[in-house]
This record gives C-alpha cells, sequence and structure tokens, in this order.
C-alpha cells in the first residue's frame, strides 16, 4: 500500500527537544535514570503527547508506557518503541528517538485520517540502560516474558533502593499485565551510537541484529592495612587485582575475534589514600556477535580469576547482572526497512547493533527489526551525543513507511 506519508519534520525535532529539555545537563545532554523524579516527568511529559494524539493510553505492571491506535481489524499489533531513561551521563537521542518518531508516525496517520488494518502502537519501555537496575532491557525483558513482575520489582539500585517502590513512588505501577498487547511485529528507530553510518557516507542501517551481551559484578576482598607499613609482600591488594582483571579483560580482546570489554565502575573500600584497599567492587561488560566466543572470553576470565585468587589471596565472588544471547533480526523485517530507504532514496547498509536494545527482547515474541541513523563522531552515552535533524527525519520517515506497510501487510 503506497501514500505520500511524511514525518512533519518541525514537530519531530520540537517534541525531540521538548523531551531533551527534561533532565538536561549542563554540558548539554540528559540525566533521566529510571524511576528517579526525572524519568517521572518524561514519563509524564510522553503521556501527555499520546494522550493529545488520542490514542489508547496503558501502564503495565513495570511501568511500560504504552499507547494504541486502534486499527480496522482486531489482531496483534505493529508495535513501536525504545526507552525514554538515560544513563547518567546520557545524550539527548539514545531511547529518546525510537519513542518520540514511533509517537510521529502515529501523528502523521491522524493527520492524513488513515486507520490501519492492523492496531499500532508505541512503547516507552522501563528502564532500559540497566544504569540504575539490572539488567538492562528490563522492561521489554519482563514484558516478553523472560523475567516475573515480582523479581523485577524486587531489584534494588546501588544505594539499595528497591525497584517496585519506585514505580509507585513516581505513579507509574500501572495496572496492565506486561505483554498485555500481542505483537504482530516491533520496529525500534534508534541512533546507532558507533562511527560506521558517518565514516561510510552517511544515511540508514538496516539491523540485522544485536550482539550477545554478559555484564558480571566482581566482589574482590583483600585484607586492609597500612600502607605505609605493610612490605609490598604481605599486601593482598584487591585494587591491585582488580586492576589486573580490568588489562586481562582488554588483552582478551585482541585475541578473541570481536571481543568487547570494559570495566565500567570499580568501588573502592574503605577509600583512603593511605590504606590497602580491603574491597572493591567492579563491573565487568563483556560482549561478542558470537554466543561461544563470548562463553570462552568469559571462561577465561573466570580462570584467571580463581589464579589470582590462589596466587595473591584475593577473594573472588562473582554475581550475573545481565546475560543474553545473541540476537539475529527478521530478515523479511529487514529487507522491508532496506526498501523503505531507497524509497526515500537514502543509501542503507546492513549492520550488527553493538548495543542493547529493547528490540532484542522484543524479538522473543515476534518479528523484529531496527533502523539506525548516523551518531556523529559515534559518540554515544556520552552528553555530546548528537545526530542531525536530516538524519533524524529519515529514521523516522523510514520507520512510518515500514511500520504503515506492515501495518497493512
Ligand atoms: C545499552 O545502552 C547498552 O549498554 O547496550
Ligand atoms: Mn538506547
Ligand atoms: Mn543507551
Amino acid at each position: 500500500m503506497s501514500t505520500n506519508l511524511r514525518i512533519e519534520e518541525g514537530r519531530l525535532v520540537s517534541r525531540l527537544a521538548e523531551l531533551a529539555h527534561i533532565g538536561a545537563t549542563p554540558e548539554g545532554g540528559c540525566r533521566r535514570l529510571a524511576l528517579t523524579d526525572e524519568d517521572r516527568q518524561g514519563r509524564d511529559w510522553l503521556v501527555g503527547q499520546l494522550e493529545g494524539l488520542g490514542l489508547d493510553v496503558r501502564i503495565d505492571a513495570i511501568g511500560n508506557i504504552v499507547g494504541i491506535l486502534k486499527g480496522q481489524e482486531d489482531g496483534p499489533a505493529v508495535i513501536m518503541g525504545s526507552h525514554i531513561d538515560t544513563v547518567g551521563t546520557g545524550g539527548r537521542f539514545d531511547g529518546a528517538l525510537g519513542v518520540v518518531a514511533g509517537v510521529e508516525v502515529l501523528a502523521a496517520l491522524r493527520d492524513a485520517g488513515l486507520t490501519p488494518k492492523r492496531d499500532m502502537a508505541v512503547i516507552a519501555f522501563t528502564n532500559e540502560e540497566g544504569a540504575r537496575f539490572h539488567p538492562d532491557m528490563l522492561g521489554s525483558y519482563v514484558w516478553a516474558g523472560g523475567m516475573s513482575v515480582a523479581a523485577a520489582h524486587a531489584e534494588v539500585d546501588s544505594e539499595g533502593v528497591g525497584l517496585g517502590g519506585e514505580l509507585r513512588r513516581i505513579g507509574y505501577e500501572g495496572a496492565e499485565r506486561p505483554g498485555f498487547l500481542p505483537a504482530h511485529a516491533y520496529l525500534e528507530c534508534h541512533i546507532e551510537q558507533g562511527p560506521i553510518l558517518e565514516n561510510e557516507g552517511g544515511g540508514i542501517g538496516a539491523v540485522t541484529g544485536i550482539q550477545a551481551i554478559c555484564w558480571l559484578e566482581l566482589t574482590l576482598k583483600g585484607r586492609p592495612s597500612h600502607a605505609g607499613t605493610t612490605p609490598m609482600a604481605y599486601r593482598k591488594d584487591p585494587g591491585l587485582a582488580a586492576a589486573r582483571i580490568n588489562i586481562f579483560a582488554h588483552e582478551l580482546t585482541k585475541t578473541i575475534p570481536h571481543q568487547l570489554a570494559n570495566v565500567g565502575v570499580i568501588r573502592v573500600q574503605p577509600a583512603n589514600v593511605n590504606v590497602v584497599p580491603e574491597t572493591v567492587t567492579m563491573t565487568l561488560d563483556l560482549r561478542n556477535p558470537d554466543d561461544a566466543s563470548l562463553a570462552q572470553a568469559e571462561a577465561a576470565v573466570r580462570s584467571f580469576c580463581a589464579e589470582l585468587s590462589q596466587r595473591d589471596g584475593i577473594e573472588i565472588a562473582f554475581r550475573d547482572l545481565a546475560r543474553f544471547p545473541a540476537t539475529p533480526f527478521a530478515e523479511e523485517l529487514i529487507a522491508e526497512v532496506e526498501r523503505s530507504a531507497a524509497e526515500f532514496g537514502l543509501p542503507v547498509r546492513r549492520m550488527i547493533s553493538g548495543a542493547g536494545h529493547d528490540a532484542q527482547m522484543m524479538s522473543r515474541l515476534c518479528p523484529t527489526a531496527m533502523i539506525f541513523i548516523p551518531s556523529i563522531g559515534g559518540l554515544s552515552h556520552n552528553p555530546a551525543e548528537f545526530s542531525t535533524d536530516q538524519d533524524i527525519v529519515a529514521g523516522a520517515n523510514v520507520l512510518l513507511s515500514t511500520a504503515w506497510r506492515v501495518a497493512n501487510a
């Protein structure tokens, strides 16, 4: 079904700017950690936008916000979405683009007086970032049935504050059962968050899938002692062990193809200049497009830690924070994204996503695909994250065209 449907450019850009205002940081980025007051303000704003379009707005028990446009026929919906939470030092577009572009798709249909054959919906999923509560993609994971509502509500942040209590505090524990809206297909528009599209001349990324991810928390215990009087050979220093683990993980990336490693959190206690630390808590983010290679990397880290423990007298405990396998997307939908990009005369290339996305969870339920647009300088999870208005509008138009075709097929 062909139409001349177009996203209203100015409105998309100004809606994104309005959302970016909520939790705006002096550096030009956003801080809307999941279930904080800033997240609540962002949610309130979003609900206002959805209600303003006359959509059926529902909230589920994990706080996912759903806006539904009724189609001509009953049956599963074509769902678009992403998240509006950010990391602590986030940018303006990560997640926000997918939600706001979804809103604009439904707004464009309303403006054109069009009703799709199938129901269409936009969802803002709770706690995608995993920056406050674990795992990442928690709202879509619960939606897809991978985690119970009770288990998700029992998650606590690094200060020991519970997710369920925060959801109630900000007024977003809804009545709906997560997953209540059956899905015919899921489409997510997102910034690339890496340098490839920009370096390859721009255009659209037709995302073929998401790499596997493993987040571990390691607690290292040594023996606190005086930094001036304890000879080096007598120390049990978990800070040194943490540094060795970090270097080991980085060296692994040179030997295991496509392996990535990051130590993003290191908390040292008691954190005094003249005390050999007692405890270090650190996180390790390991990713690889290949499940077996990721398993090999994790096994290597664990056996290095066992040796370190034995040799240096450091106790090391592991806890899983997140663990998701590599996720291929649906060929027929990837091809639809390519077709839409071609319709708009946009260059398009197939690519894998390095970041996790709600699409990874939704693909458990239905055919799924993603649309990437270039990130200037490849930067994301950084206040300087930026994409041009032209690319934002292009990505939203590809979402509109793809979603409309799938909703009428
Ligand atoms: C989500 O932003 C991730 O860490 O991939
Ligand atoms: Mn994101
Ligand atoms: Mn992110």
